[in-house]
């Protein structure tokens, strides 16, 4: 430790002028207390075993859902018995999407069950059912120039991506399918809407999701598909054996609930009025456990105030830890949030939110003007025993993404993060899938940024 540590001393002394990350901060031997904490301290485990508890007993946290309030209350008491400072909720007007039964058969060509599962928001098909022909298409184009073929049927998306090539950027374009699909298949006179999972691995597991409306068109049902039947459906089309699927949901939106952000501090010293957000969100999916999205997220920022509070110390700023609501059904929580708070705009000295998996830690993703960059990837250094040093441009997060806008720098967990899609938003998403030693290394590296970002001489520039 010593040996690195003075290796390190001509480097940091650089920006030492503009930044406190010198030989005289705190931050150095408080970075290497914070790991030793969760490699073979009385931190080890501790984020993965609360967080192994909390899915456990609760279960699932769907928006609206008495589970997610019933999460919130969990971890509320344990904060208060922990003894952080703030400790409060916030309420945050949520919309109440229900899945109810629903199922979907192939009829024809032969009669087989399909691995379905409704999208959030999507509308029921009434208690009768919708049978139908079937039109696949594979793209938004080619939908659009088989339009006239899309009337009365069921239309099927099923777009290609090269996931093994890139596991993560393969979802932005294939959610544009879930998310639109449906309006787009409505403008031609479809019946309902069936996507190709956003999945970057499958084994026959559909994987859900939000989508929207396009409130020119009628609401029809939208519900994801296993890649395996998306692909079985779009080989019988290309054989010419027709189709017809039998598709039955009682999906319902009802009126909105009251939920709640969950917040806790540990109070700056010298400078409480300004602040350093970490932050992941509470609810998740209705199926698995949404241990990897985002209980994960959720737990290490929790774990940042923990150990902070464990090691008695305060940083120069206020670390605040923000557990959000309903991040699932669009950044509810996180907008509310900052629609309430957006007067601490000049206070925030950055914004983080761990939203894309809490697997072996390789440091941070940022976003914000190159000096601030360049001041955390000083900080980075601190990092160098477990091998988190990584500063890489972008990240962010649906519930900070409004502070982003208003020019407050942002950050996210870099993390090995290629099987994410593999379990997200899946019967899949479950503790198992998270590594116990790896969860510990987040969080020391989560708490590692946000303590020296708020224990530096001035607020990052921006
Ligand atoms: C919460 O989810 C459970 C399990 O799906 C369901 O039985 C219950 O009706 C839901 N409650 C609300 C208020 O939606
Ligand atoms: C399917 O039908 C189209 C249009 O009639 C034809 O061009 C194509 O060759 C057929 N494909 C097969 C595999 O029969
Ligand atoms: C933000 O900073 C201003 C100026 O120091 C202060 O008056 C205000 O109370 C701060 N807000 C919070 C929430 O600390
Ligand atoms: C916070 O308070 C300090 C002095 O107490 C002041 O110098 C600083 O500008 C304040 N921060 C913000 C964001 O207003
Ligand atoms: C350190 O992490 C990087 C990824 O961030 C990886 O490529 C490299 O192999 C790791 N080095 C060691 C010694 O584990
Ligand atoms: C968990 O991660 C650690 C550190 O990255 C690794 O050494 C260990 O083999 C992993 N455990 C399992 C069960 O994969
Ligand atoms: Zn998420």
């Amino acid at each position: 430790m010593m040996l690195w540590l003075v290796l390190l001393l001509p480097i940091l002394s650089v920006t030492s002028r503009s930044i406190s990350i010198d030989h005289r901060s705190q931050s150095n031997t408080i970075a290497d207390r914070i790991i030793e904490l969760v490699t073979q301290g009385e931190f080890r485990g501790v984020t993965y075993n609360r967080l192994a508890a909390l899915v456990d007993t609760i279960g699932p946290r769907l928006c609206g859902n008495e589970s997610l309030t019933n999460a919130v209350n969990w971890v509320q008491n344990a904060m208060i018995n922990e003894g952080l400072d703030n400790v409060h909720v916030e309420e945050v007007q949520i919309p109440h999407w229900v899945r109810g039964e629903e199922h979907a058969r192939l009829i024809q060509p032969r009669n087989a069950k399909l691995s379905m599962l409704g999208l959030g928001n999507s509308v029921g098909t009434g208690p009768n059912g919708i049978q139908a022909p079937v039109l696949v298409v594979r793209s938004f184009d080619e939908l659009n120039a088989r339009c006239g073929e899309a009337r009365n049927k069921i239309v099927v998306f099923n777009p290609q991506c090269d996931w093994q090539a890139q596991p993560i950027g393969c979802y932005g374009p294939v959610v544009g399918y879930r998310v639109g699909g449906a309006s787009h298949a409505a403008k031609c006179g479809a019946l309902a809407s069936l996507s190709r999972s956003a999945a970057s691995r499958s084994i026959d597991s559909p994987h859900t999701g939000v989508m929207e409306y396009d409130l020119t068109y009628p609401k029809i049902p939208a519900a994801s598909l296993s890649v395996e039947h998306a692909d079985m459906l779009d080989r019988f089309q290309q054989r010419n054996q027709s189709m017809e699927i039998f598709l039955y949901m009682e999906a319902q939106t009802l009126s909105d609930v009251v939920g709640y952000n969950l917040v806790a501090e540990v109070k700056g010293s010298t400078l409480p009025n300004e602040t350093v957000l970490v932050s992941g969100h509470l609810d998740s999916w209705d199926v698995g456990q949404g241990a990897l999205d985002d209980g994960g997220g959720a737990a290490i920022s929790w774990t940042v105030l923990s150990l902070i509070h464990a090691l008695n110390i305060r940083a120069k700023r206020t670390i605040r830890c923000v557990l959000w609501s309903c991040e699932e059904f669009g950044g509810i929580g996180g907008d509310q949030y900052f629609t309430a708070h957006q007067n601490e705009v000049p206070n925030m000295s950055i914004v983080m939110e761990s939203d894309l998996g809490v697997f072996h830690p390789q440091g941070l993703q940022f976003q914000g003007r190159p000096e601030a960059q360049q001041i955390v990837t000083t900080i980075s250094k601190l990092l160098t025993s477990i091998n988190a040093t990584q500063v890489v441009s972008g990240g962010g997060g649906e519930d900070i993404s409004k502070w982003m806008q208003h020019g407050v720098p942002g950050a996210s967990l870099l993390n090995d993060n290629w099987d994410y899609f593999a379990y997200h938003h899946s019967r899949g998403d479950t503790i198992n899938v998270l590594n116990s030693t790896d969860v510990d290394l987040a969080a020391a590296v989560w708490t590692v940024y946000a303590f020296s970002i708020a224990d530096l001489d001035s607020i990052l520039p921006r």
